[in-house]
């Protein structure tokens, strides 16, 4: 194909752009660090903004763009809590999307991706790698301030609780949580879709739900679920925990 005759990538937010080829579409993010690349994505250019292709099969977040989600995408100037960062593809390109007047906290338990991520924050200004377990949000309090967005992507049986054990302590009213949920973590004996719903009812009482995103086929049995705080998110303790059993974890109110 020419030059000439390729599908133009268009912008679809300040640092975000699309392009759609054959029926698919990719997403591409303006690169906020030099050298552009981070883990040998496509790099290419519109006049002088450099883009970085970000790839649906290393990023749950970019598998529901290319699935069609468009639901809250990190904006220009924001804040986000970023939970589980491993070694920083997806929060790379989070970074790229606030820009350089937002911050992204990055959470990682384990010390071996951390090393990278850090190497990974001297290229990119904002973003703020956090040594910690993101069970225990009260030990990064000090650090993390109000935040304008959640993304959980850790791959635990409590991953719901741990998002909004989370989103309780650092969440604005106004602000968005995006769960990438890995229903192979939840134990065996169910079901995808029981997973699914069992995640759901977990979350729902605390935030408002869009319509589950499934991720195939990138990610085989993960879901994007992306959802607003309601009033009892606030006002309702929630404790992270090891175990996948069933039923509901936050209390409700009385
Ligand atoms: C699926 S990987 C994350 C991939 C990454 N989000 C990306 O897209 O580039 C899950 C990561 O979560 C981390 N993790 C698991 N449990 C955690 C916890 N309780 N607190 C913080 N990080 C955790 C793991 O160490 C691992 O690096």
């Amino acid at each position: 194909m020419r030059l000439a005759d390729r599908p133009k990538l268009i912008a679809s937010g300040e640092n975000l752009y699309r392009r759609v080829e054959r029926d698919a579409a990719s997403h591409w993010t303006v690169a906020l660090s030099d050298p552009a690349a981070v883990y040998g994505e496509r790099i290419t250019s519109v006049g002088e903004v450099v883009l970085r292709r970000w790839d649906p099969s290393r990023s749950k977040l970019a598998a529901a763009l290319s699935n069609g989600w468009d639901g809250p995408v990190p904006n220009a100037g924001q804040t986000w809590l970023y939970l589980g960062a491993a070694t920083g593809t997806t929060a790379s390109h989070v970074a790229d999307l606030v820009g350089r007047d937002g911050f992204v906290f990055a959470v990682e338990k384990s010390v071996r991706p951390f090393a990278r991520l850090l190497a990974l924050a001297e290229r990119y200004p904002n973003l703020g790698p956090v040594l910690a377990d993101a069970r225990e949000p009260l030990r990064y309090l000090p650090l993390v301030p109000p935040v304008d967005g959640i993304y959980l992507d850790v791959a635990q049986p409590d991953q719901a609780e741990i998002a909004l054990a989370n989103a309780r302590w650092f969440l604005r009213p106004a602000g968005a949580v995006l769960v990438a949920l890995k229903t192979s973590s939840m134990g065996r004996g169910r079901n995808a879709r029981e997973h699914l719903a069992d995640a759901v009812g977990r979350l729902e009482p605390a935030l408002e739900l869009d319509t589950p995103v499934p991720l195939e086929p990138f990610h085989r049995r993960h879901f994007l679920l992306a959802g607003r705080p309601t009033r009892a998110l606030y006002g309702t303790p929630v404790t992270p925990g090891r175990t996948s059993k069933p039923g509901p974890r936050v209390a409700r109110r009385r």
